[in-house]
């Protein structure tokens, strides 16, 4: 098999999490028997540096013939002041939108080495694993009519009519699709899935509920909850381990991923999927750190696990993105650290030192399994 891949390294840390993440790749490839072919594109930031819009139809049009597409992270206060639809933000959101990626994978998982150095207790975060499956190319971030006026006089009656707006909006088929996967996906794991909204409040959300009430008929193996928005973000830093799968909207599913980040010690252990019927796309989750940029320090972790999701999701190489993982929990166990996660008594590392130790941890797990030892 030779796959085809479109990476956008982005801005900040994300050519620096790319490369490492495209190395353990091609390792990956070597070992399991199949072929990798990449196409750098320029997004982001950078790409409003070069050509003045943060995706360009070139670019847009690669990832669109394209097998897979890579994202390193976009954005950074260089182009915080741009007008919306010309900040770096508004290309990631495009390209969503043009892929058709309406679903998004977060998985929270515990690395049992780092239960120590989360912010939460060892008892709490035990046995915590769950996915936030987020819908992604609707509600709050796509609606119309949006907007806001700003009148740069200091007329008091002309402050008086300023305002800003956006609208909630999902339709039937939006939710319904994303809905459907969300069963799915607990049908294949433990079987439960909590729906998240505020339906308490919001008429979009009452929509979505019973439209998820609805669809839960067929599917009568998977048992169905339902939690308000507030109340969720409470409970996954009060139990996280209750959850299994947390199907929400584009908005609230932005800010429970980022909490469910924090469980596992650190965003830079946080990869993502962004699936459509087409095409897929896979991210770390943390975002652009300019502040450590070109240091070495950013840690690729996340990046890495994301290539591994990419294996078993656009590719059911499971057993490839299997090694992957065990590589990278091998290598945490050995004690190696980035400064995000690092703790005293651990060895620190930069990002290439822990990328080398993540591949040769692949290297032997590779071998043992050859050899049929299967320990970790
Ligand atoms: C994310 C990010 C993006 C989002 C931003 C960068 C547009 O926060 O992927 O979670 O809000 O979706
Ligand atoms: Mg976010």
């Amino acid at each position: 098999m030779n796959i085809k891949l479109t990476l956008l390294p982005g801005d900040g840390i994300g050519p620096e999490v790319t490369a490492a993440a495209v190395k353990v790749l091609q390792l990956a490839a070597d070992r399991f028997n199949f072929s990798v072919k990449t196409e750098t594109c320029s997004f982001g930031g950078q790409s409003i540096d070069e050509y003045g819009v943060p995706l360009t139809e070139e670019t847009l049009q690669k990832c669109l013939d394209s097998d897979s597409v890579f994202l390193g992270a976009v954005g950074g206060p260089k182009w915080e002041d741009l007008e919306q639809q010309r900040k770096p933000e508004a290309g990631l959101l495009k390209i969503r939108k043009e892929l058709g990626l309406f679903a998004n994978i977060r998985p929270a998982k515990i690395y049992q080495a780092l239960i120590d150095s989360s912010t939460l207790k060892k008892e709490v975060l035990q046995d915590t694993d769950f996915i936030v499956l987020r819908e992604l190319t609707g509600g709050i971030y796509f609606g119309n009519p949006r907007g806001y006026t700003l009148n740069k006089t200091d007329s008091a009656e002309r402050h008086r009519q300023e305002k800003g707006w956006n609208t909630m909006v999902y339709t039937r088929k939006e939710v319904e699709r994303i809905a459907r996967r969300g069963f799915e996906m607990a049908r294949g794991r433990r079987g439960k899935l909590t729906s998240v909204d505020k339906a308490n409040v919001l008429d979009v959300s009452q929509f979505w509920r019973e439209i998820v009430i609805e669809l839960h008929k067929d599917y009568p193996q998977v048992e169905l909850t339902h939690l308000y928005v507030d109340n969720a973000a409470m409970q996954i830093v009060r139990e996280p381990s209750q959850f299994d799968v947390i199907l929400t909207g584009n908005l609230f599913g932005d800010i429970l991923s980022d909490i469910a980040g924090m469980i596992t010690g650190s965003l830079g252990m946080l990869p993502s999927a962004s699936i459509g019927k087409q095409h897929a796309l896979y991210e770390p989750v943390h975002g652009s750190a300019p502040d450590i940029a070109g240091e070495n320090k950013a840690n690729p972790i996340a990046a890495i696990a994301s290539m591994a999701m990419l294996l078993e999701h656009s590719f059911e190489m499971k057993k490839a993105a299997d090694v992957i993982n065990d590589a990278i929990e091998r290598t945490l166990a050995q004690g190696y650290r980035t400064a995000d996660i690092f703790s005293e008594g651990m060895r620190l590392a930069g990002t290439t030192e822990i990328t080398e130790r993540i591949m040769e941890n692949f290297e032997e797990i590779f071998n043992e399994q050859a050899l049929g030892v299967f320990t970790l």
